[in-house]
């Protein structure tokens, strides 16, 4: 969502805290702020718009100082402008905040009658007014923090500096990520690893309700309570270079090439001749999973999709019912649990605050256990799930999520081989099962090859304003994940549907202004396929089939273009099917110049409800 990075540092802050922020855009970038002490005064500089406006800015008037906080901003209470970016100072305090304080409205009044005037729209206003104010009954900044947080409902994750405290930040979190920097004679705070890699690879993780406080000489962190307490120190495995764009053009397209290499990251010993080892949940995990008797996955966009493949894949092939839902709709109705079900929690971030709250609304509900499908080891989800299957895909950057859903397909493919086998399945169909997903790798890095022809199709869509997506089966979800794709980075309208579904309303849609896009894979479904597109071609629209080479379909039939994939397999095929319409999405977004690693009012990581 929103970005933070603090220094308590031996330099001078602000390029520290600018180089973060960078590092930190693809969470929010619609504002940008920095403020730093400077002879016990506060300066600060805050732009509308990407870090690189308010950097422009900061050159044009730098300041020293080598203490700092900075933000970059994704809007939730107030449009982004540059009143309501932050930090937001009030007193002799400034602030960086994500997440939402949900009883602002009740503090502000409250801080109003005590004189404290506002001139922002925000929430995260009042909390710097409410640390003020506790500063003034001579409380440290440490103390006031904690008084402060004690008095708030939702979810945030702060950095705070004096003008009173010169060469300290004080830093809080409850439901929003804040971690620790430990460098050599200078501490850092962070809202993700990534902001702070330029300055150290050795990170603490803040538990939730923690506080800290930083300076040069040292990082002391306290529970809510205000008792001092250590947390680990981790070695992040990120590198500087993880999280470069290197030779690619975007952030998107890079990612999209890594997929061979992330998805071999993902089965990489966990998946051997024997098939699906079965220690890759734990012992715990395993003898769990031996007990479950049905599933309930929850994920937000385009993890949400993965979940609907894993339902058929699951149901198919280890004949256990699965149902996939929303997190944002799951956490507020009373789902019914049946005895014996695992719930899985898939998120790319482990931040969702949708996901992590149905995940910890799930606690009450009586499940056999919880498993997160994630790709960030720290998370939340990860911490607070019972069982794990982490994801190896790397820092995925771009906002449009692409090697993150392939790898959860990865995830979840060895978690349905699993639960197949212990299930009885057949022992030459699970051992077939295994092969391809061994060929998976492969097959992305092939269907990588058709992109000089999307470059070419790209064109026909740049002047389009709708599009309709269709699949059958276990590629209904690969549609609609291709919708989305091109929705988020080109703008486009775009749908998807079943395509059994057509004559039940979209139909109406089609004529010769609409391009209609068809996942054909090869499998008993094809037939039915092939007609839905005869009803698409009689109304005079536009199809684009991809087809399995292997899939008996050819020009006529499609009445349109056909681009041929070889799906490597029934099994795998919705992963491979996904990566030309990844491709499409991101040449369309390319041709009609949006910004593709970071469009329009999206945000990667959505820490807030
Ligand atoms: C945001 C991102 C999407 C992502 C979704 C869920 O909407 O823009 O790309 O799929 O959040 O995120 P998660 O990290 O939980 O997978």
């Amino acid at each position: 969502m929103c970005g933070i990075i603090a220094a308590a540092a031996q330099r001078d802050a602000a390029p520290l805290l600018i180089a973060g922020l960078k590092a930190l855009e693809y969470r929010g970038y619609d504002s940008a702020g920095l403020a730093v002490q400077e002879d016990q005064q506060l300066r600060r500089v805050r732009a509308k718009g990407k870090v690189r406006e308010m950097e422009a800015l900061y050159l044009a008037d730098p300041f020293a100082g080598s203490t700092g906080i900075a933000h970059t901003r994704w809007a939730t209470h107030g449009v982004p402008n540059e009143e309501n970016a932050h930090p937001h100072m009030i007193g002799r305090v400034a602030l960086v905040h994500n997440g939402i304080i949900e009883n602002h409205a009740s503090l502000r009044t409250r801080l109003q009658a005590k004189g404290y005037a506002f001139t922002s729209e925000t929430d995260t206003e009042v909390m710097a007014a409410l640390i003020d104010a506790h500063l003034s009954k001579g409380m440290c900044l440490r103390e006031a923090v904690l008084a402060t947080v004690q008095e708030l409902e939702g979810a945030y994750a702060i950095a705070v500096i004096s003008s009173d405290e010169p060469g300290r930040v004080v830093g809080a979190r409850r439901g929003a990520p804040l971690l620790v920097g430990m460098g050599i004679g200078e501490h850092f705070l962070g809202s993700d690893a990534q902001a702070l890699i330029q300055v150290t690879s050795k990170i603490v993780y803040l538990e939730e309700g923690d506080v800290v406080e930083i300076s040069r000489a040292s990082a002391q962190i306290y529970t809510g309570d205000g008792m001092p307490v250590k947390r680990a120190v981790h070695e992040s495995e990120l590198s500087a270079d993880a999280v470069e764009r290197g030779e690619y053009r975007h952030y998107m397209q890079k990612e999209i090439f890594e997929q061979p290499r992330a998805v071999a990251d993902t089965l990489e010993a966990r998946i051997g001749s024997g098939g699906v080892l079965s220690n890759i949940f734990g012992v715990d995990g395993e003898k769990l999973l031996a007990k479950v008797k049905g599933l309930h996955i929850i994920a937000c966009g385009t993890s949400y999709h993965a979940g609907m493949v894993a339902k058929y894949w699951i149901e198919d092939y280890a004949r256990l019912p699965v149902s996939v839902e929303v997190a944002s709709e799951y956490r507020y109705r009373e789902a019914v649990v049946p005895q014996g079900t695992l719930l899985i929690a898939i998120s790319q971030s482990g931040e969702t605050a949708d996901t992590l709250a149905a995940l910890r609304e799930s606690r009450r509900r009586g499940y056999l256990g919880t498993l997160a499908i994630c790709n960030v080891p720290e998370s939340s989800v990860v911490r607070e799930a019972d069982l794990k299957l982490m994801t190896r895909a790397g820092p995925e950057i771009g906002v449009a999520s692409t090697k993150a859903f392939t790898t959860q397909l990865a995830a979840l493919a060895l978690l349905t081989l699993h639960l197949a086998n212990e299930q009885g399945m057949d022992a030459a169909r699970y051992s077939e099962l295994c092969e391809q997903l061994q060929r998976l790798p492969r097959a992305i890095d092939e269907a990588l090859q058709i992109e000089p022809q999307i470059v070419q199709l790209a064109e026909r869509f740049v002047h389009r304003r709708h599009a309709l997506f269709l699949g059958r089966g276990m590629h209904h979800p690969v549609a609609l994940e291709g919708s989305l794709k091109l929705k988020e980075i080109s703008y486009i309208h775009a749908e998807a549907y079943p395509a059994g579904e057509l004559k039940h309303g979209p139909l109406a849609l089609v004529d010769e202004d609409m391009p209609v896009i068809a996942v054909a894979p090869n499998g008993p479904l094809l037939d039915k396929l092939k007609s839905n597109l005869q009803e698409v071609r009689a109304r005079g629209g536009e199809l684009i089939v991809f087809a399995d080479k292997a899939a008996h379909i050819d020009g006529a039939t499609a009445g349109g273009s056909i681009l041929r994939i070889d799906a490597g397999g029934d099994f795998i095929a919705p992963a491979v099917f996904t990566v030309p319409l990844q491709l499409l999405a991101y040449h369309v977004a390319v041709l009609r110049g949006t910004d593709v690693d970071q469009p329009r009012n999206l945000a990667k990581s959505v820490t807030v409800e």
